[in-house]
């Protein structure tokens, strides 16, 4: 068992380095950070949350980039559908408290405020790389003239297996079919002007560009609207993986005219390990029952669904892309989760989140400015803008050494190979103190 981390009053002493964000001028000092958390107004949402124990403390939980934190009311949401289904069996489609049958309806009022579109244009189902193949069965449509997917170079492997085996199951090699923007040489961020000028290039060759709304390796938050402008400008489709976006950023999906996108929840959205994912498909398509799709019943005309007869009517809303019926446990915890959300507000989440980034790209600053040698260069971009709750630090020496010691003191942080370590402050439940104690930690392992 690794030592508990003891944080004595020795080694919380002022650090007493003074920096300027903005505004905002920053201190490494915890009585710094403790200020800033007593003026956040959304301090008690930590409370909500449950906060994993590492050596019989609450942990520095920088990790909700991977697997958001449980809310404290998630058990009660999920213990009523038990409730209501060993006491009402299958009467609970229809006479549940919440009934089942249209669970998923309940979704829509809030993910459209999540990310910036028409309720009609949003639906909960599946999972993540289950809906990115439904998407691409209606949005890439290849011909032998136009058939390629332009994407980010190191996509997330599952979206590059996605389209890797999109391509084949067309008939197409991928080789040529999937066009991956690098970024120039020695840099680790894309530059905008070189997607663009990418899907330029290959102009009318081009079915779909995809792209994560934030790359998961750097950090970088895409400029969705130009990729999209530029897609549509060849007569390409936009589609976007929100993994790392949705419930972390802002997003204005209908206004930016995306034309598709999907997410999974148990990142940011906090609503379980494997949780039911989401889509959004813009209304001129999800009002479209022409658009191939791949069906299932539950996508079906509400009205004639139950009469079972032949021949697939869709729904003229995203919910025409289900499948299945609802999974009501795990939605539960989702609803749960965006209940908290609602409860927050995402201009407040992102005010804050802007702030808690500043403050550990301070903090971080401050660590290297102590050594006599940069140990840890952040590839996340500097702008607010392009960027959302997660800083990777890639770490120029002793590297897995950091990581394992980071650990060792209560600090959940994540090692991607070869050598980033990506850690992400969550508006919702970390604070400035969580910023600050992190800091201290990395700065007396590296010392
Ligand atoms: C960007 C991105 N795409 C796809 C996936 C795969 O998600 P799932 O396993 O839910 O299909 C992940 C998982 O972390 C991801 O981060």
């Amino acid at each position: 068992m690794p030592q508990r981390h003891e944080v004595t009053k020795k080694n919380l002493e002022p650090l007493c380095l003074r920096g300027k964000k903005k505004n905002m001028i920053y201190q490494n000092t915890l009585e710094f950070a403790k200020s800033l958390d007593e003026k956040d107004p959304l301090k008690h949402f930590r409370e909500m949350f449950y906060i994993p124990l590492m050596f019989g403390k609450e942990c520095i939980y920088f990790t909700g980039n991977s697997l958001g934190l449980q809310a404290k009311q998630t058990q009660d949401y999920v213990v009523d559908e038990l409730e209501d289904w060993a006491s009402l069996g299958v009467e609970g489609h229809l006479h549940a408290r919440n009934p089942w049958l249209p669970y998923h309806e309940i979704f829509p009022q809030q993910l459209s405020k999540i990310v910036g579109c028409l309720p009609h244009e949003v639906v909960v189902m599946n999972s993540l790389t289950v809906n990115l193949h439904l998407l691409l069965v209606s949005f890439y449509r290849p011909s032998q003239q136009r058939y390629k997917i332009i994407c980010e170079a190191k996509a997330f492997p599952s979206d590059q297996y996605a389209f890797e085996t999109q391509a084949k199951y067309h008939g197409f090699d991928p080789a040529d079919a999937v066009i991956e923007v690098s970024p120039r040489e020695g840099e680790y961020i894309l530059r905008t002007e070189d997607i663009i000028s990418t899907i330029k290039k290959h102009g009318e060759s081009v079915a779909t560009v995809l792209f994560g709304g934030v790359n998961y390796y750097t950090g970088q938050l895409f400029n969705m609207k130009a990729i999209t402008d530029a897609a549509h400008a060849i007569g390409a489709y936009a589609g976007f993986d929100l993994a790392h976006a949705t419930g972390n950023v802002e997003l204005h999906l209908h206004d930016w005219n995306v034309d598709f996108a999907c997410w999974c929840s148990y990142k940011y959205l906090n609503s379980g390990p494997g949780a039911v994912g989401g889509a959004y498909i813009h209304e001129k398509h999800a009002a479209n029952k022409d658009l191939p799709r791949f069906a299932g019943w539950w996508g079906y005309t509400k009205e004639t669904r139950f009469k079972m007869e032949k021949g697939f009517e869709a729904i003229p809303t995203a919910e025409g892309w289900q499948l299945s019926n609802a999974p009501v446990l795990a939605m539960a915890a989702h609803k749960a989760s965006l209940d908290v959300f609602e409860e927050a507000g995402m201009e407040r989440l992102h005010d804050k989140r802007k702030m808690l980034c500043d403050y550990l790209l301070f903090i971080i600053d401050y660590c290297n400015s102590q050594l006599d040698e940069k140990i840890i260069q952040v590839i996340t971009p500097q702008n607010e803008n392009e960027r959302g709750c997660q800083v990777s630090m890639l770490m120029l020496k002793r590297g897995k050494e950091i990581y394992n010691e980071l650990t060792k003191q209560g600090v959940l942080a994540d090692w991607r190979e070869p050598n980033v370590i990506r850690v992400a402050p969550v508006p919702l439940y970390n604070s400035f103190e969580d910023v600050w104690r992190f800091g201290h930690i990395i700065e007396t392992i590296l010392k």
